[in-house]
């Protein structure tokens, strides 16, 4: 076989996985050990066809496969590795450029810094912020808070009860303190805490559980007067500001000293990619900056590498550029117009059966709900749900009460998915 017979095989791989996922099991059906006691205990000593992995693909990996592809799957935030990304990663992966700085791959360098500030107009951030990608809102946020450090000198980190745990994973792996204050009726952080000694505060416009949107205005008037970071985690729903009616949660993030949102969770971009814009370039690179000898060029041009922890960088922004380019703005608006509907149907049906209460109003596309009856109850039925591989989704606590999460983010679910979500629940 020829690298382009082999090629062929793999985009008809792809087609026919995207065609036939709907009719896979969202969830895998297997026992935890059961793929590794089926793969070889060794690398093979001489080499295989292509076509083994392929035929292995179908025989052992889908099989243990959770299909996130799949238009039924709404637990965590859904995703999208819309066909345009699928196809610009195997191209990234063909050329292989690895920017350590600008020399080392100037299209990458500049395409990224391009299509970055596109999203940034698409969302109508503020001119002149500096953005790069980074692979995920994790490591987006640890970078945000070492320049914090850096530039505060602080070893504090405030953040909502309801922040992503990556918020706190950082502050672990950063050795400082976090503080989790407590959030309102809404879920909103309490805007009134004390910031003297805090080297950053972190807000959420869409957190994960809720996707309930902090006081970023008033967090950042205070955050500032006690000369703090403020880094807003918009992971999720910074992307729904691509339409105008949801920028009512943007008040406040032109303030922000640095912002994450991922095109991988709501903006069709295959995993991973997430965005990283500052108000403050210069202190990011202070903070990051360290040229060695050995990569000293001539040229004295840009390094995306010193704005973040990433020396080799990969080609994501390709991927980005496909996407916006065969979707354009229009088209991925209506994708994200059409899940909040869905989300606003499901949670209509919820309010109105008095068997079922909506636990908080329906937020961007994120529907938070419960069975009236004990946690129990709601585990079971949630649990009984994912096991019948129909449909995936996943929960959270509120108060301590079990609640389930219906989170819409596959360009494919339709209507008639949401429907048959609520049916299963139901039966
Ligand atoms: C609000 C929020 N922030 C951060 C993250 C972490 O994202 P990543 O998986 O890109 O690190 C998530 C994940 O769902 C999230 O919901």
């Amino acid at each position: 076989m020829t690298f382009t017979d082999d090629g062929y095989a793999a985009v008809d791989w792809v087609a026919r996985y995207l065609d036939r996922v709907g009719g896979l099991p969202v969830l895998a059906q297997v026992a935890p050990g059961e793929l590794s006691a089926r793969l070889a205990e060794s690398a093979p000593e001489q080499g295989e066809p292509f076509a083994n992995v392929l035929r292995d693909l179908d025989e052992l990996i889908v099989p243990a496969l959770t299909n996130w592809q799949h238009p039924r799957f709404f637990a965590y935030f859904a995703v999208t590795a819309s066909e345009p990304g699928i196809l610009a990663e195997l191209l990234a992966a063909a050329m292989n450029p690895v920017a350590l700085h600008w020399r080392a791959s100037p299209a990458s360098t500049e395409l990224e810094l391009r299509t970055v500030d596109w999203v940034r107009r698409l969302l109508g951030l503020p001119d002149g912020w500096h953005g790069h990608i980074e692979d995920t809102a994790s490591t987006s946020t640890l970078a945000a808070l070492i320049v914090a450090r850096h530039v505060t000198g602080r070893n504090v980190v405030v953040c909502s009860e309801h922040a992503h745990s990556s918020v706190e994973k950082a502050a672990r792996m950063l050795d400082l303190e976090l503080r989790k204050v407590e959030a309102d009726g809404d879920q909103r952080m309490h805007g009134d805490v004390p910031l003297d000694d805090v080297a950053a505060v972190v807000a959420t416009v869409g957190t994960t559980s809720f996707a309930s949107v902090d006081p970023v205005r008033e967090l950042a008037d205070r955050t500032h007067a006690a000369g703090a970071w403020l880094h807003v985690d918009a992971a999720y729903a910074g992307s729904a500001w691509i339409c105008e009616e949801e920028r009512w949660s943007q008040d406040g993030v032109e303030l922000a000293d640095s912002l994450v949102v991922n095109p991988h969770k709501w903006l069709l971009v295959p995993a991973d990619c997430s965005l990283l814009w500052t108000s403050r370039p210069d202190e990011f690179r202070q903070a990051f900056s360290l040229v060695p000898e050995y990569l000293r060029t001539p040229e004295d041009v840009y390094a995306l590498s010193e704005y973040g922890p990433a020396l080799g960088r990969r080609f994501r922004s390709l991927k980005l550029w496909a996407v916006l380019r065969c979707y354009g703005a229009e088209g991925l608006r209506e994708i994200q117009r059409e899940h909040m509907r869905l989300a606003r149907l499901f949670a209509e049906w919820v309010d109105i059966d008095p068997d079922w209460e909506l636990v908080v109003p329906p937020r961007f596309s994120l529907v938070v709900f419960r069975r009236n009856g004990s946690d129990e109850e709601n585990e079971r039925i949630l649990e009984r749900a994912n096991r019948s591989g129909e449909i995936f989704l996943s929960h959270t606590k509120l108060n301590g009460r079990h609640v389930m999460r219906l989170a819409i983010g596959n360009a494919h679910t339709t209507e008639a998915d949401v429907r048959r979500a609520w049916e299963v629940l139901n039966g």
